[in-house]
C-alpha cells in the first residue's frame, strides 16, 4: 500500500477513539473530527511547494515564502462538509468545490446528485475529504470526475480506511496519495467499515 500515509500521534488516537465510542454525542463527535482534521491538514500541507519571493520587515529585505499552487478543497457530501472548515483554518484562500455522493444500500455503489468545481482545477492541487473510505467506490468516482475536469495533483484525506478502499485507489488512481488518520481491519457484509465508526454522515449531522 505505498500509496498510503498514515497520519498518527496520540492526540489523533485519542480524538479517534472519541469518534468510535458509540456513546459520543453529536457535539463531541464534530469537535473531534475537527481536530483530527486540522492536524491532517497540516501533514498534507508539508507536500505543497512553495514559492520564494521578497518580503520586506521594518528592518530589511529577506527571503519569503508563497504557497505555489492554488488549493482546492473538495469536500464529498455529506460527511466531508465538516472537514472543509479546518482546512480552511489553515489555507484560507482555498477554493471549494462540491460532490455529492450516495451509497446504493444494496449495490454499495455511488450515486452522483450533485457537482459543482472551481475553474481553476487543472493547476490547482486537489485535495477530496471525505472521512470514510470503505470500499472506495466514492472516492474512485469523485477523482474520475475530478480528472474529467482537468485536476491532475490530487490527493484524498480520509480518516478511517478500510484496506478494501486503499486497494481500489491504488488499482484506479495509484499516484494519488491517500491520508488516513487509521487503517482499520476489514468492511462487513453491508460495506461498514470494522471497526469503524459507524455511518459518518449521520453521527455528524444527528440524523439517525
Ligand atoms: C459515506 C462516506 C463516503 C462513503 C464511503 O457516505 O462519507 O462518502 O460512504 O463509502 P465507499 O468507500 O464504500 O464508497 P454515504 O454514502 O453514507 O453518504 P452520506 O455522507 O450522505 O451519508
Ligand atoms: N460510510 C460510512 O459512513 N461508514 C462506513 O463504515 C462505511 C461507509
Amino acid at each position: 500500500m505505498n500509496n498510503l500515509i498514515k497520519v498518527q500521534s496520540p492526540l489523533i488516537k485519542r480524538d479517534i477513539t472519541i469518534l468510535r465510542n458509540v456513546e459520543t454525542n453529536t457535539e463531541q463527535f464534530r469537535n473531534a473530527l475537527s481536530r483530527i482534521t486540522f492536524v491532517m491538514a497540516s501533514e498534507i500541507s508539508k507536500s505543497f511547494e512553495v514559492e520564494e519571493i521578497d518580503v520586506q520587515t521594518p528592518l530589511e529585505v529577506t527571503t519569503g515564502y508563497l504557497i505555489k499552487k492554488q488549493i482546492v478543497l473538495v469536500p464529498v457530501l455529506r460527511a466531508g462538509l465538516s472537514m472543509i472548515q479546518p482546512f480552511l483554518d489553515m489555507i484560507p484562500n482555498a477554493k471549494v468545490g462540491h460532490i455529492g455522493l450516495q451509497r446504493d444500500e444494496n449495490t454499495l455503489l455511488p450515486i452522483d446528485y450533485y457537482y459543482k468545481t472551481p475553474k481553476e482545477l487543472p493547476g490547482a492541487k486537489t485535495i477530496l475529504l471525505d472521512p470514510m473510505l470503505a470500499t472506495g467506490g466514492s472516492a474512485v468516482a469523485a477523482f474520475n470526475y475530478l480528472k474529467e475536469k482537468g485536476a491532475k495533483d490530487c490527493i484524498l484525506a480520509c480518516l478511517i480506511a478500510a484496506p478494501e478502499g486503499v486497494e481500489k485507489m491504488h488499482r484506479e488512481h495509484p499516484e494519488i496519495p491517500v491520508y488516513t488518520a487509521s487503517l482499520d481491519r476489514e468492511l462487513n457484509s453491508n460495506g461498514y467499515i470494522l471497526p469503524g465508526l459507524g455511518d459518518a454522515g449521520d453521527r455528524t449531522f444527528g440524523t439517525f
